[in-house]
């Protein structure tokens, strides 16, 4: 039996372009008439960065492309982790308190894919940072939506990067075999992102189903 008073944690990552934010308009939209949540509980929508208020700043900060004055490595890190601990205190742990579902785009996988596999900082540091940063609360599910470093180039060409998106190709491909890694280590729902976006988010619908809906 689901216990429809218990929120669900759902968190979907990818490299830049992939369509996660489509994808979570879609499932927000389709969440609360699918039959798993309470009739009372509601579908919060949010990201990373910049799910909570401090957090809107924070990644200000964060993505500026402001190229005489970038944060070293162990500064985005730490504040990526900030922005972490602020969205669980603030957003993420107090909406699954009182059962409503959460659902974000990106979470610490984008911390261990950009920072530990781009950046290349000690999987060792990453690790203990998320633990301190997530008090406890893990994702209930996570997908990974694939697509290549190429096709995520094209699909962004019209769009100003920031400065993460401004990195390059060689970063880009490390970040997608770490998002890969990842997968495979903790056991994601890889979802091919280059099918039609019907396709695709049918798909989710269906995953979240069979998982939540026993
Ligand atoms: P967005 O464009 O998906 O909103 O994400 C902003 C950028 O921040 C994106 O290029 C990925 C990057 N990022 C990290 O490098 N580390 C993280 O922990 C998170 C959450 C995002």
């Amino acid at each position: 039996m689901n216990n429809k008073m218990n929120g669900k944690f759902i968190v979907i990552e990818g490299i830049d372009g992939c369509g996660k934010t489509t994808q979570i308009n879609e499932i927000c939209k389709w969440l609360p008439d699918s039959g798993l949540i309470a009739n009372n509980k509601t579908v919060i929508k949010t990201r990373e960065p910049g799910g909570s208020e401090m957090g809107g700043k924070l990644r200000e900060l964060i993505l500026s492309n402001d190229k005489n004055d970038p944060p070293s490595d162990l500064t985005e890190l730490l504040l990526y982790s900030a922005d972490r601990a602020e969205h669980i205190n603030k957003i993420i742990s107090p909406a699954l308190k009182i059962g409503n579902w959460v659902v974000s785009d990106r979470f610490s996988g984008s911390t261990a894919a950009y920072q530990g596999y781009g950046r290349k900082i000690n999987i060792d540091i990453i690790n203990k940072l998320e633990t301190i940063a997530c008090q406890g609360i893990n994702p209930n599910i996570t997908f990974f939506l694939e697509i290549s470093p190429e096709e995520s180039i094209v699909r962004r060409k019209n769009k100003i990067p920031d400065r993460i998106e401004s990195e390059g190709i060689n970063f880009l491909k490390n970040v997608n075999e770490g998002f890969r890694i990842l997968a495979r280590e903790k056991k994601w729902e890889t979802i091919s992102a280059t099918n039609e976006i019907s396709v695709i988010s049918n798909k989710i619908k269906q995953i979240l189903m069979n998982k939540f809906s026993k």
